[in-house]
């Protein structure tokens, strides 16, 4: 157990799937694991470990933003010994190309500030994605009927963004779309040899005002998860 995370050790896999919300990790464990098991339920934040095709995986909420997503992967990779870490989530887009229900597959995730931000001072670090992930996730998505686009993303701290003329520039320096975690993975990945990537479904649009209708929000949720599962197990 550790502070966070009320597992047996042995209890989390070596691939992790996070979701921000913990019951899309509870969807995603009974609709894509078999013999899966409630792991973890500490501040209601739930983990389940199961197999895919054989595969043994844990399925683990991150909350929402970089400072949660920071204590979870922190605890999963130091504590269970987590070596690939994929988020699974939603964005939303910031080019005219990238429409609702499309999936990002995030190269990179430029960010103003992370958890892991006091360390780097002066630095502009890039956090990227763990290659052979980004390349198998990259394969997985041509089977499926879904636009991908792959590229840079930006993680914010700020759900209600008070910078339009920062939104402009990243749109103009083809930023694809917008969510609040990759970064912090990315680098938290990068400190201790891990793998990472971030499968992400567009739900709403930044540029258009357009938002995913709710009756599509499942099956667009699935096609992300089985692109996740097909890459970390490829
Ligand atoms: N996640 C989904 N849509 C988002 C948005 N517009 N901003 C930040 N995170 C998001």
């Amino acid at each position: 157990m550790t502070v966070h995370i009320g597992a047996e050790p042995g209890q989390i896999a070596e691939t992790v799937l996070m979701p921000g919300d913990p019951y899309r990790a509870k969807w995603v464990a009974e609709q894509f694991l078999e013999d899966a098991v409630c792991v973890n339920e500490v501040r209601g934040m739930l983990g389940f470990t199961g197999t895919w095709h054989g595969n043994r995986v844990t399925i683990h909420g991150s909350g929402m933003g970089m400072p949660s997503l920071s204590i979870y992967a922190n605890e999963l990779i130091r504590d269970y010994g987590a070596q690939t870490l994929i988020r699974i989530g939603s964005a939303g887009a910031m080019q005219e190309k990238v429409h609702v229900r499309d999936v990002v597959l995030a190269m990179t995730a430029s960010t103003v500030s992370t958890p892991s931000r006091g360390i780097f001072r002066e630095l502009g670090y890039a956090p990227c994605a763990d290659w052979s992930l980004l390349s198998a996730a990259a394969k997985a998505a041509e089977s499926k009927d879904v636009g991908v686009h792959v590229g840079g993303i930006y993680s914010s701290d700020v759900f209600y963004d008070e910078r339009p003329d920062l939104t402009e520039q990243m749109t103009r320096h083809g930023v694809l779309a917008v969510e609040m975690e990759a970064a912090e993975l990315y680098t938290l990945a990068a400190r201790y040899g891990r793998r990472a990537l971030a499968v992400l479904t567009i739900s709403d649009h930044l540029l258009t005002g357009d938002a995913l209708p709710s009756d599509q929000r499942e099956r667009s949720f699935g096609d992300m998860v089985e692109i996740a599962l097909e890459a970390a197990f490829s």
